[in-house]
């Protein structure tokens, strides 16, 4: 290795920050939205928290602040609700300006056979997961063109590239998010708005899997939790679960400018499982 980059690399410069960029995360309340957004404010950017949940937004927000000495902003906000939606991104821009970096991470579950998943239930997980993407988008996308760059990341799942029985709304969703990906990276490519995604494999120790997730599939496979994290351990080659850390990553390079010939891509983030 080249003696320039050897030094480079061990005085950190080739680490990504993103100083002085606005960070809008949606779904911010917990699990992978909470790290996303502990792991851009480490990198320099403002963070604004956006989830339905508001006081563990705020109390999320409160611990940022604390940890990077640096203001950020909770905010409460359904991503399905057109009007919260367009308030959400209104307050970011009052409050710093501008909006670089939008990550609509807000993302939700119902899992059924299919006759016995309610139509309820199937309404609102596109809701969520495609129309608050959407929305998102459609708010944001304004000042992004107004300042002539932005950069929009949508997180997807292993379950936009492949069916998976007992999941049909939650991968009509977010196979729908991958065209609306393309889509938008076409609409917005000569505005200097770049639009990806990412897709994760599965997040075994996030509270989805922990609280809900092994329990369920457990009960339905007539095995133990221990032996469905086995289970989907082995789904990926590198034979691990995906990490917030491996996200995180994934995200701070689509949002720098070293993504800068990156637009319409949605990212396998899946230790191999899917290619
Ligand atoms: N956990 C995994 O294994 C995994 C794998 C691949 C992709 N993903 C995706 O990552 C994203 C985050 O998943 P997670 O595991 O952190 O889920 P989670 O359930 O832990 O957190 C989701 C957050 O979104 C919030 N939310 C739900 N509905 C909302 C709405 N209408 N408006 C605003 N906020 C809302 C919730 O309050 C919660 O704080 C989702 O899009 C999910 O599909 C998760």
């Amino acid at each position: 290795m080249n003696t320039a980059l050897v030094r480079s690399l061990r005085s950190g410069a080739s680490r990504i920050t993103l100083p002085n960029q606005v960070a809008l995360i949606t779904g911010a309340g917990r699990g992978l939205g909470e790290a996303l957004a502990r792991r851009l404010a480490a990198a320099g950017a403002r963070v604004a928290l956006a989830d339905v949940q508001g006081e563990a937004v705020t109390r999320i927000a409160g611990n940022i602040a604390q940890a990077e000495k640096r203001p950020t902003l909770a905010l409460t906000a359904d991503v399905t609700d057109d009007e919260q939606v367009a308030a959400m991104v209104r307050r970011t821009v009052a409050e710093w300006g501008r909006l670089d970096i939008l990550v609509a991470n807000a993302g939700i579950v119902r899992s059924a056979p299919l006759t016995e998943l309610g139509a309820a239930d199937f309404r609102l997980v596109i809701d969520v997961n495609l129309t608050g993407y959407f929305l998102c988008a459609k708010h944001a996308v304004p000042v992004m063109k107004e300042q002539g760059r932005g950069c929009i990341i949508q997180i997807n799942s292993v379950s936009g590239r492949r069916g998976s029985p007992g999941n049909s709304a939650y991968v009509a969703g977010k196979r729908g998010g991958i065209g609306f990906t393309q889509s938008l990276a076409l609409e917005l490519a000569g505005y200097g708005i770049r639009v990806n995604g990412i897709a994760p494999g599965h997040l075994l120790d996030s509270p989805l899997w922990v609280d809900s997730l092994f329990a369920q599939y457990a009960a339905r496979d007539q095995v133990s939790p221990a032996e469905i994290r086995r289970r989907y351990e082995a789904r990926a080659p590198l034979g691990r679960a995906c990490t917030y850390d491996d996200v995180a990553h994934a995200v701070l390079f689509l949002a720098s400018d070293q993504a800068a010939y990156l637009t319409g891509q949605t990212l396998d983030v899946s230790g191999g499982e899917v290619m």
